[in-house]
């Protein structure tokens, strides 16, 4: 079973894809975390993450290893643990240019495919994980929040990881990030592509009961 979770960042997709994961023992996939990682080992090693060239190279070289299990993906790069890493707002603003990179993009399409095969089940998170990667998936979910909800989310999300961010820099990284990310989700708004979530004033389990009753009763609608 392939089950895909799409959406704006911040909009609480991950925490619903983590859990959701939990709730059907399904392995879980973070695929922003590969973009993330590759970011990161751009700024690492002081290549600039809009040289295409020299990102494409890069990626070509590292290796990127995924453990998805029902509640974490954890990613080591060059055999070190950068699941933590991976997460400061530095790789948040970098990683946007190295998704932007198209063979990037194919680059770790098909390894999301290859893990899918391999796993044989997996609820995965994402982009462009329901219209493009998995158009043949079981479930589609997007996952949506108002932008305020979203800056909230992510300060306290950043707060709880020791980054002291500004309100202002977060809300920007926000909507530069939604217009060059909205044309991989926003497909899925159509009717009758996907089950569209809005988590503004619901809460987490609200959200799972709604995306489980969906995966294990498809025609209950
Ligand atoms: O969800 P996230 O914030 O961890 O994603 C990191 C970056 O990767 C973000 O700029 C969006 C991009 N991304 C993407 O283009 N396609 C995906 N399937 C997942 C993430």
């Amino acid at each position: 079973m392939i089950v895909t979770i799409d959406g704006p960042a911040g909009s609480g997709k991950s925490t619903a894809a983590r859990k959701l994961a939990a709730r059907l023992e399904l392995p879980y996939l973070d695929t922003g975390a590969m973009y993330r990682a590759i970011a990161y080992a751009a700024l690492s090693r002081g290549v600039d993450p809009a040289d295409e060239d020299a990102v494409i190279a890069l990626a070509r070289e590292v290796s990127l290893e995924l453990d998805c299990g029902p509640t974490h993906t954890r990613v080591r790069l060059d055999g070190h643990d950068v699941s933590e890493a991976i997460r400061s707002l530095a790789v948040s603003e970098a990683s946007g240019a190295v998704a932007r990179i198209g063979p990037i993009r194919e680059l770790l399409i098909a390894r999301q495919r290859q893990i899918a095969r391999d796993l044989g089940s997996i609820v995965t998170e994402g982009r462009d994980q329901g219209a493009v990667v998995f158009p043949e998936a079981d479930a589609k979910f997007v996952v949506v929040a108002s932008l305020e909800r979203r800056v909230r989310r992510r300060l306290e999300q950043l707060a709880a990881e020791g980054e002291d961010a500004d309100i202002e820099a977060v809300r920007e990284n926000l909507r530069v990030r939604d217009e060059k990310d909205s044309p991989q989700w926003a497909p899925l708004l159509d009717p009758g592509q996907a089950i569209v979530i809005d988590t503004s004033h619901l809460t987490i389990a609200q959200v799972i009961d709604m995306m489980s009753d969906h995966v294990l009763n498809p025609r209950a609608g």
